[in-house]
């Protein structure tokens, strides 16, 4: 039986990782060279961008979640588009990066099942964070929080796989399917919309797209 990290030890890989890498293998596929990592970004941020909407408005800018930042590829890049744009995530070493690169985004270190705003946002996003989160109880407080976070009408995006399921790949991902994630959500007042593959290379993984519907 493969054991899982608990969550001080993920919170630790997730940081030593972080600070030992110093390129988009960090918070990307350590498989992948520097330019197909890149190229990953890139697809991603598309997909992100035709969820979001391809609309922006200096007077009442959309107000994102980045949750699981990493060192902030996604916060910056949808910040450079005119969305105000927070950036949580555990690992000091990976907010130093973000705040030394700045561009807008505000960072907090925070766990995903404990970020409280007096505010709600257009848009939560979680981009390869959730099947990191080994510990089934801290999984479901963080989609649970996350999902409490988004205004009506707004939207939860997040990163994992599409298929029914759930798999334990190695000791540090756990991918939740369909079966997991969708009755969750529809408890928490969200709408299923889709889930789309990344269709990069060989990843299984995707994103789900929810709508607050109440
Ligand atoms: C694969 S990286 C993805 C980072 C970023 N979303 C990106 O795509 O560049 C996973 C990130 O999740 C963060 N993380 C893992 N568990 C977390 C938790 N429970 N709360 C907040 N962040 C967490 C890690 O510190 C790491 O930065």
């Amino acid at each position: 039986m493969t054991l899982r990290l608990s969550d001080a030890e993920t919170s630790k890989f997730w940081n030593d990782r972080h600070q030992r890498l110093t390129d988009l293998r960090s918070g990307g596929d350590v498989s992948y060279d520097e330019a197909t990592n890149s190229m990953f970004y890139l697809r991603r941020l598309s997909m992100l961008m035709d969820r979001i909407g391809l609309q922006n408005n200096r007077v009442a800018p959309l107000y994102l979640l980045d949750a699981g930042c990493g060192k902030g590829y996604f916060s910056r890049e949808l910040a450079k588009l005119g969305h105000e744009v927070d950036g949580i995530d555990r690992s000091e070493a990976a907010l130093a990066q973000c705040r030394e690169l700045g561009g807008g985004p505000r960072y907090y270190q925070s766990g995903l099942s404990e970020w409280r705003t007096s505010w709600l946002y257009d848009v939560v996003l979680t981009v390869d964070v959730l099947f990191h989160i080994m510990d089934d109880a801290e999984w479901e407080r963080s989609v649970r929080n996350l999902a409490s976070l988004v205004r009506l009408g707004g939207k939860l995006i997040i990163g994992d796989w599409g298929q029914d399921g759930d798999h334990l790949f190695g000791n540090y991902q756990i991918c939740r399917g369909r079966n997991t994630y969708v009755p969750l959500l529809e408890a928490c007042g969200m709408r299923f919309e889709s889930w789309e593959s990344y269709r990069f290379r060989r990843s299984p993984i995707g994103f789900y797209t929810f709508t607050r519907i109440g």
